[in-house]
């Protein structure tokens, strides 16, 4: 059918068609503001997934509708390592000019901005953040070094000053697990605070399924202040079989029953895949109604899309031995796997395979679900493996085929 009516939209972050399936996350976002709205506390929300679950697409959702609500929203989806202090700096700067133009700037607000300013110095003494703060520091506040106790003194300097204009301020994180330690803790102290003193600043974040944990070894209260809704495939009888039909109906297409349940069964209702598989069944199919047969058809071209993009730009980002790794997982299959057991199947003691493990938790390809676990955060990265890498052998070979030893990573 004709590509440039194609309504589908693979990609990270991109909106879908039809978002199905998220009423209770954005019931519980409508909550959040309103109760904050009002002077009241509300915990706040940090939502987690595997990659692809659509995560940034619900911030999305939610970013537009505290904007609707004429909230200051700042974005930043963050990257490993990058600088927290001249970030931070720049959102604070950003929702102090959403909070009041510079011409109607109040002592509060003046008094935010000095903060704001003394912080920019504090950790950021070089930067250019400061352009357009032509205001003096206020020295005593923002300026410790102390990263958890600064960050508090502005948000509590932003809080009063949004409260005051009758407005309220949200960060929206994305990738929230890159938040080094410290910085994470920071966050949640200085969210507390504000929380305390029913200042309407929040956060809503979006991360990998390992952030609960993160956030409990930052701050002991941080599920006092957060819920951490997790979110995942779509319900195969009804949302996932939604994300198909409604864009498809809205275009006068229709899918036979037994279309659906076929890419159903294949994308297992993950919202990455559903969006890839309809764009290669729109285009291919001849016309409406998609069939079984269109659904099968295109089977190849969307697993070929899928290995090439998505879980080849994860794999190559691997050594040979972290692949072995994976490898080692994905035979034990799709579940979490114990990391003694994954070490045996590579030979190596848990105390050999656990830098190994390490640098796959860093590179966002593992996580650990509880301690001694680990799982992907692809979904379906298992199958990925076993049909892209049958190749790799590991410790135990099928009988009659020798063992073959594992080449050592030059990086470990
Ligand atoms: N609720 C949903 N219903 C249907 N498709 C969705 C939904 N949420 C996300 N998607 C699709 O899934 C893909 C991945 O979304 P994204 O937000 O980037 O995921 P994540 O941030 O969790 O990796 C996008 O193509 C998007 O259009
Ligand atoms: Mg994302």
């Amino acid at each position: 059918m004709d590509p440039r009516k194609n309504p589908f939209a693979p990609g990270a972050g991109s909106k879908p068609p039809a978002l199905v399936g998220r009423d209770a996350q954005i019931e519980s976002f409508d909550v959040l503001l309103e109760r904050l709205e009002n002077g009241y506390s509300e915990q706040s929300m940090i939502v987690t997934g595997l990659r692809g679950v659509g995560k940034t697409v619900l911030l999305d959702v939610f970013r537009e509708k505290a904007e609707a609500r004429n909230w200051a929203t700042v974005e930043w989806e963050v990257e490993k390592n990058a600088p927290f202090g001249p970030k931070i700096s720049t959102l604070a700067r950003r929702a102090l000019l959403q909070i009041a133009p510079k011409t109607r700037w109040t002592d509060r607000v003046r008094k935010a901005a000095a903060i704001l300013k003394s912080f920019t110095v504090t950790f950021n003494p070089d930067g250019a953040v400061t352009a357009g703060l032509d205001i003096e520091t206020l020295p005593g506040a923002g300026d410790s070094g102390e990263l958890s106790e600064d960050l508090s003194d502005l948000f509590i300097a932003l809080g009063e000053a949004a409260k005051e204009q009758k407005i309220g301020v949200i960060f929206l994180l994305d990738e929230i697990q890159y938040l080094q330690a410290r910085e994470l803790e920071a966050f949640i102290t200085a969210l507390h605070r504000c929380a305390r003193r029913s200042l309407p600043v929040t956060l809503v974040g979006a991360g990998l399924p390992q952030i609960p944990r993160l956030a409990g070894e930052a701050k002991s209260y941080s599920e006092r202040l957060f819920t951490f809704p997790r979110i995942g495939e779509l319900n195969p009888g009804t949302d996932a079989r939604d994300a198909l039909i409604l864009p498809a109906r809205a275009l006068g297409v229709e899918f036979e029953p037994e279309a659906i349940d076929f890419i159903v069964e294949y994308t297992q209702g993950y919202p990455y895949f559903l969006q890839e598989y309809g764009k290669f069944v729109w285009d291919e199919a001849p016309e409406t109604p998609v069939k079984h047969d269109d659904a099968c058809s295109v089977r190849p071209l969307v697993e070929a899309k899928l290995d090439d993009g998505f879980f080849r730009v994860r794999a190559d980002r691997t050594t040979e031995l972290e692949l072995t790794y994976l490898y080692a997982m994905a035979v034990l299959g799709p579940e979490p796997h114990r990391a003694s057991e994954v070490a045996r199947s590579i030979r190596r003691t848990s105390e050999q395979a656990g830098p190994i493990r390490s640098r796959l938790i860093d590179k966002g390809l593992l996580y650990t679900p509880g301690h001694g676990y680990a799982a992907f955060t692809v979904p379906q990265f298992d199958r990925y493996m076993l049909r892209r890498h049958a190749g790799i052998e590991l410790s135990d070979p099928p009988a009659g085929r020798p063992k073959a030893t594992i080449r050592e990573d030059p990086t470990s």
